[in-house]
Protein backbone atom coordinates (compact mmCIF):
# COMPACT_ATOMS: atom_id res chain seq x y z
CA UNK A 1 0.00 0.00 0.00
CA UNK A 2 1.46 3.63 -1.20
CA UNK A 3 1.39 6.39 2.23
CA UNK A 4 0.17 9.23 0.93
CA UNK A 5 0.33 12.75 2.63
CA UNK A 6 -3.07 13.85 3.31
CA UNK A 7 -3.77 17.53 4.65
CA UNK A 8 -6.35 20.18 5.41
CA UNK A 9 -6.19 23.79 4.81
CA UNK A 10 -8.52 25.12 6.86
CA UNK A 11 -8.21 28.60 5.56
CA UNK A 12 -10.28 31.53 7.27
CA UNK A 13 -12.70 29.02 8.68
CA UNK A 14 -12.99 28.27 12.74
CA UNK A 15 -12.41 29.95 15.89
CA UNK A 16 -10.02 28.87 18.36
CA UNK A 17 -12.36 26.71 19.99
CA UNK A 18 -13.89 25.14 16.80
CA UNK A 19 -10.31 24.25 15.74
CA UNK A 20 -9.89 22.65 19.02
CA UNK A 21 -13.11 20.90 18.40
CA UNK A 22 -12.14 19.72 15.22
CA UNK A 23 -8.93 18.82 15.70
CA UNK A 24 -9.72 16.64 19.03
CA UNK A 25 -11.69 14.40 16.52
CA UNK A 26 -8.98 13.69 14.03
CA UNK A 27 -6.87 13.17 16.51
CA UNK A 28 -8.95 10.31 18.00
CA UNK A 29 -10.50 9.22 14.40
CA UNK A 30 -7.30 9.52 12.28
CA UNK A 31 -4.86 7.75 15.37
CA UNK A 32 -4.19 4.79 13.27
CA UNK A 33 -4.35 6.14 10.47
CA UNK A 34 -2.08 4.97 7.72
CA UNK A 35 -0.38 8.37 5.87
CA UNK A 36 0.86 11.39 6.37
CA UNK A 37 -1.62 13.93 8.05
CA UNK A 38 -1.79 17.73 8.94
CA UNK A 39 -3.73 20.26 9.47
CA UNK A 40 -3.33 24.00 9.10
CA UNK A 41 -5.75 26.10 11.02
CA UNK A 42 -5.79 29.95 11.06
CA UNK A 43 -2.73 31.57 13.34
CA UNK A 44 -5.44 32.55 16.02
CA UNK A 45 -5.87 28.60 16.49
CA UNK A 46 -2.47 27.93 15.99
CA UNK A 47 -1.26 27.57 19.76
CA UNK A 48 -4.55 25.78 21.00
CA UNK A 49 -4.58 23.27 18.53
CA UNK A 50 -0.53 22.27 18.91
CA UNK A 51 -1.57 21.06 22.61
CA UNK A 52 -4.18 19.03 21.01
CA UNK A 53 -1.93 17.81 17.91
CA UNK A 54 1.52 17.35 20.16
CA UNK A 55 2.91 14.23 19.99
CA UNK A 56 0.17 12.36 18.06
CA UNK A 57 0.47 11.40 14.30
CA UNK A 58 -0.90 14.88 12.77
CA UNK A 59 1.48 17.26 11.89
CA UNK A 60 0.88 21.18 12.68
CA UNK A 61 0.32 23.32 9.93
CA UNK A 62 0.66 27.22 9.21
CA UNK A 63 -1.30 28.55 6.02
CA UNK A 64 1.48 31.24 5.29
CA UNK A 65 4.14 32.89 6.52
CA UNK A 66 6.46 36.10 6.55
CA UNK A 67 9.49 36.73 4.42
CA UNK A 68 11.10 37.99 7.16
CA UNK A 69 12.12 36.74 10.74
CA UNK A 70 11.25 40.18 12.16
CA UNK A 71 11.10 43.62 12.07
CA UNK A 72 8.12 45.91 11.59
CA UNK A 73 6.03 44.27 9.25
CA UNK A 74 2.59 44.99 10.34
CA UNK A 75 0.03 42.09 10.09
CA UNK A 76 3.11 39.55 9.50
CA UNK A 77 3.65 36.31 11.57
CA UNK A 78 7.14 35.63 11.41
CA UNK A 79 8.87 32.03 10.89
CA UNK A 80 10.50 31.96 14.78
CA UNK A 81 7.13 32.97 15.95
CA UNK A 82 5.14 29.55 14.12
CA UNK A 83 8.26 27.79 15.39
CA UNK A 84 7.48 29.04 19.23
CA UNK A 85 4.16 27.69 18.43
CA UNK A 86 5.17 24.24 17.45
CA UNK A 87 4.20 24.36 13.45
CA UNK A 88 6.07 21.73 11.44
CA UNK A 89 4.49 22.71 8.09
CA UNK A 90 4.11 25.61 6.37
CA UNK A 91 1.98 25.97 3.21
CA UNK A 92 3.72 28.61 0.42
CA UNK A 93 2.31 29.99 -2.48
CA UNK A 94 -1.15 28.92 -1.98
CA UNK A 95 -3.31 30.39 -4.77
CA UNK A 96 -5.54 32.95 -2.55
CA UNK A 97 -1.59 34.62 -1.82
CA UNK A 98 -0.43 34.79 -4.86
CA UNK A 99 -4.05 35.65 -6.82
CA UNK A 100 -5.89 37.99 -4.60
CA UNK A 101 -2.71 39.06 -2.15
CA UNK A 102 -0.50 39.71 -4.96
CA UNK A 103 2.54 37.59 -3.67
CA UNK A 104 5.45 36.78 -6.55
CA UNK A 105 7.33 34.09 -7.27
CA UNK A 106 10.30 35.94 -5.95
CA UNK A 107 8.41 36.46 -2.56
CA UNK A 108 7.16 32.89 -2.10
CA UNK A 109 10.79 32.16 -3.07
CA UNK A 110 12.15 34.19 -0.03
CA UNK A 111 9.90 32.72 2.00
CA UNK A 112 10.09 28.70 0.94
CA UNK A 113 14.14 29.41 1.85
CA UNK A 114 13.48 31.02 5.24
CA UNK A 115 11.14 28.34 6.22
CA UNK A 116 13.82 25.05 5.33
CA UNK A 117 16.76 27.65 6.87
CA UNK A 118 14.63 27.23 10.20
CA UNK A 119 13.84 23.59 9.58
CA UNK A 120 10.34 23.88 8.42
CA UNK A 121 8.62 21.27 6.08
CA UNK A 122 7.21 23.68 3.06
CA UNK A 123 3.86 22.67 0.81
CA UNK A 124 4.56 24.94 -2.25
CA UNK A 125 1.35 25.69 -4.08
CA UNK A 126 1.39 25.82 -8.06
CA UNK A 127 -1.31 26.10 -10.44
CA UNK A 128 -2.85 27.67 -13.21
CA UNK A 129 -5.83 29.46 -13.73
CA UNK A 130 -8.90 28.71 -16.05
CA UNK A 131 -7.66 31.65 -18.44
CA UNK A 132 -4.21 29.97 -18.84
CA UNK A 133 -5.41 25.93 -19.18
CA UNK A 134 -7.51 27.35 -21.64
CA UNK A 135 -4.77 28.99 -23.66
CA UNK A 136 -2.66 25.67 -23.32
CA UNK A 137 -0.25 27.45 -20.88
CA UNK A 138 -1.30 25.11 -17.74
CA UNK A 139 2.10 22.95 -17.79
CA UNK A 140 4.11 26.46 -18.52
CA UNK A 141 2.52 28.46 -15.58
CA UNK A 142 3.72 25.10 -13.23
CA UNK A 143 7.01 25.09 -14.34
CA UNK A 144 7.52 28.53 -14.14
CA UNK A 145 6.29 28.65 -10.40
CA UNK A 146 8.32 25.08 -9.69
CA UNK A 147 11.23 26.76 -10.87
CA UNK A 148 11.10 29.90 -9.02
CA UNK A 149 9.68 28.73 -6.04
CA UNK A 150 12.58 26.37 -5.49
CA UNK A 151 15.62 29.00 -6.95
CA UNK A 152 18.29 28.07 -4.43
CA UNK A 153 16.51 25.20 -2.23
CA UNK A 154 19.34 22.49 -2.56
CA UNK A 155 19.07 18.90 -2.98
CA UNK A 156 19.30 17.83 0.97
CA UNK A 157 16.13 20.77 1.52
CA UNK A 158 13.87 19.60 -1.36
CA UNK A 159 13.35 16.62 0.92
CA UNK A 160 11.72 18.86 2.94
CA UNK A 161 9.40 20.37 0.29
CA UNK A 162 5.98 18.77 -0.64
CA UNK A 163 4.64 20.10 -3.98
CA UNK A 164 0.71 21.05 -3.80
CA UNK A 165 -1.15 21.28 -7.58
CA UNK A 166 -3.73 23.00 -7.20
CA UNK A 167 -5.31 24.46 -10.36
CA UNK A 168 -6.63 27.45 -9.26
CA UNK A 169 -10.22 27.02 -11.58
CA UNK A 170 -10.97 23.68 -9.26
CA UNK A 171 -10.85 25.13 -5.91
CA UNK A 172 -13.64 25.54 -3.95
CA UNK A 173 -15.63 25.55 -7.08
CA UNK A 174 -16.66 21.44 -6.97
CA UNK A 175 -14.72 20.93 -10.56
CA UNK A 176 -12.01 18.82 -9.78
CA UNK A 177 -9.26 17.76 -12.34
CA UNK A 178 -9.94 14.48 -13.74
CA UNK A 179 -7.45 12.15 -12.45
CA UNK A 180 -6.37 12.04 -15.86
CA UNK A 181 -5.46 15.43 -16.06
CA UNK A 182 -4.41 16.07 -13.13
CA UNK A 183 -1.61 13.20 -12.78
CA UNK A 184 -0.64 14.52 -16.55
CA UNK A 185 0.16 18.23 -14.76
CA UNK A 186 1.48 15.83 -11.54
CA UNK A 187 4.01 13.77 -13.89
CA UNK A 188 5.11 16.71 -15.62
CA UNK A 189 6.23 18.90 -12.28
CA UNK A 190 7.83 15.37 -11.93
CA UNK A 191 10.17 16.07 -14.99
CA UNK A 192 10.67 19.32 -13.70
CA UNK A 193 12.06 17.88 -10.72
CA UNK A 194 14.21 15.49 -12.57
CA UNK A 195 15.75 18.37 -14.79
CA UNK A 196 16.12 20.09 -11.49
CA UNK A 197 17.23 17.49 -9.08
CA UNK A 198 17.50 13.97 -10.59
CA UNK A 199 16.10 11.41 -11.25
CA UNK A 200 15.78 9.56 -7.62
CA UNK A 201 14.73 12.92 -6.49
CA UNK A 202 11.90 13.63 -8.55
CA UNK A 203 11.03 9.90 -8.11
CA UNK A 204 10.99 10.67 -4.35
CA UNK A 205 9.14 14.05 -4.28
CA UNK A 206 5.17 14.34 -2.67
CA UNK A 207 3.03 15.90 -5.21
CA UNK A 208 -0.41 16.67 -3.49
CA UNK A 209 -3.54 17.00 -5.63
CA UNK A 210 -6.19 20.07 -4.25
CA UNK A 211 -8.98 21.42 -5.54
CA UNK A 212 -12.29 20.07 -4.83
CA UNK A 213 -11.27 16.96 -3.17
CA UNK A 214 -13.44 15.01 -1.65
CA UNK A 215 -14.61 11.26 -0.28
CA UNK A 216 -16.46 10.72 -3.92
CA UNK A 217 -13.31 11.14 -5.80
CA UNK A 218 -9.92 11.01 -3.60
CA UNK A 219 -9.95 7.17 -4.45
CA UNK A 220 -9.74 7.65 -8.10
CA UNK A 221 -7.33 10.93 -7.89
CA UNK A 222 -4.87 8.85 -5.54
CA UNK A 223 -4.82 5.57 -7.69
CA UNK A 224 -2.89 7.92 -10.11
CA UNK A 225 0.60 7.06 -10.36
CA UNK A 226 1.81 10.51 -9.84
CA UNK A 227 -0.51 11.95 -7.05
CA UNK A 228 0.70 11.43 -3.82
CA UNK A 229 -1.50 12.90 -1.95
CA UNK A 230 -4.09 16.04 -1.54
CA UNK A 231 -4.20 19.38 -0.03
CA UNK A 232 -8.05 19.20 1.15
CA UNK A 233 -9.75 22.58 1.80
CA UNK A 234 -13.73 22.69 2.04
CA UNK A 235 -13.70 18.80 2.74
CA UNK A 236 -11.08 19.12 5.73
CA UNK A 237 -13.57 21.36 7.57
CA UNK A 238 -15.56 18.22 9.07
CA UNK A 239 -14.08 15.14 10.33
CA UNK A 240 -16.75 13.44 8.64
CA UNK A 241 -15.41 14.49 5.29
CA UNK A 242 -12.21 14.38 6.20
CA UNK A 243 -11.96 10.97 7.25
CA UNK A 244 -13.20 9.05 4.24
CA UNK A 245 -10.22 10.91 2.41
CA UNK A 246 -7.25 10.46 5.57
CA UNK A 247 -8.36 6.64 5.33
CA UNK A 248 -8.15 6.01 1.33
CA UNK A 249 -6.36 2.98 0.83
P1 LIG B 1 -11.10 23.06 -1.85
O1 LIG B 1 -10.82 21.64 -1.42
O2 LIG B 1 -12.12 23.74 -1.00
O3 LIG B 1 -11.35 23.16 -3.31
O4 LIG B 1 -9.73 23.87 -1.56
C1 LIG B 1 -8.53 23.38 -2.04
C2 LIG B 1 -7.42 24.22 -1.51
O5 LIG B 1 -7.27 25.38 -1.89
C3 LIG B 1 -6.56 23.65 -0.47
O6 LIG B 1 -5.45 24.44 -0.25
Amino acid sequence: MRTYFIAGNWKMHKTASEAVALASELVKELKDGPHKYMIAPSFTALDAVSKVVKGTNILLGAQNMSTDESGAHTGEVSVLQLKDLGVQVVILGHSERRHTYKEDDAMINRKVKLALSHGLEVILCVGELLEEREAGKAEKVCEDQTRLGLAGVSAADLKKITIAYEPVWAIGTGKTATPEDADAIHAFIRKIIADMYGKAAADEIVIQYGGSMKAENAQALLAKENIDGGLIGGAALKADTFKPIALCK
